[in-house]
């Protein structure tokens, strides 16, 4: 979800206004991917490269997760989507913490749902690091090992990435699983990315041909 902060520019608003707005952009779009079939949907909210940002946009973006995590995800939960998160979020002060750790408690139980991860304080690198030690701990370091640690352990294989906002780079985003996702990228500003715009993806997508190096 990138182009928060130009899209906060070219409105001469501060960057957290930017964010606020990618924020509530959010919904909509999950709610669009999922009417059209997608069951799994991992959005990148707060990478480890992100903490080093000026510390008035990292305290921004904090209390965003602070006041707006809890109404957002029980949004998602009335719609019938289960929602968890992945990263290192003991960065985060307690109470932020504590409000992710209720959330994901709080629905955890929910089956054969649409699930939502929400990527917090996640890095790929980080991410495979973290299970290569946890496979190293308990046996031999394989392939098999190593995805059952990581975050995405229970999920389907990821199909496709699209990042917002023009770069084109992963930026430290499920690499290990990127290994054969279908990739788009579109210049549209994250606050302005929406529902036709998905469509035309997921119908790109649809077209693909997926051999999978075979
Ligand atoms: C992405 O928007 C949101 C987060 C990283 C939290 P940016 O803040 O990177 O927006 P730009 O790239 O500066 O426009
Ligand atoms: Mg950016």
């Amino acid at each position: 979800m990138d182009g928060n902060g130009r899209w906060a520019t070219r409105r001469l608003l501060p960057r957290t206004a930017g964010h606020r707005a990618g924020v509530k952009n959010i919904v909509p779009v999950v709610t669009a991917a999922f009417d059209r079939g997608v069951s799994v949907v991992t959005l990148y909210a707060f990478s480890t490269e992100n903490k080093g940002r000026a510390k008035d946009e990292v305290d921004g973006l904090i209390d965003l997760i602070r006041k707006q995590m809890r109404p957002m995800t029980r949004d998602l939960i009335a719609r019938g989507s289960r929602v968890g998160f992945i990263g290192d979020i003991e960065y985060f002060p307690n109470d932020v913490q504590n409000i992710l750790c209720e959330i994901a408690a709080e629905n955890s139980h929910i089956e054969n749902a649409q699930i939502v991860n929400i990527a917090l304080n996640y890095g790929g690198r980080e991410e495979i690091a973290r299970a290569a030690r946890l496979a190293s701990e308990s046996g031999e370091v394989t392939r098999a090992r190593i995805e059952r640690y990581l975050y995405t352990a229970d999920m389907p294989p990821l199909d496709m990435i699209i990042r917002t906002g023009g770069e084109k780079r992963l930026s430290n985003f499920l690499l290990y699983q990127a290994a054969y996702a279908e990739l788009f990228f579109s210049d549209t500003l994250w606050p302005d990315f929406n529902e036709n715009e998905l469509t035309g993806i997921l119908d790109e997508f649809a077209h693909r041909q997926r051999r999978f190096g075979k």
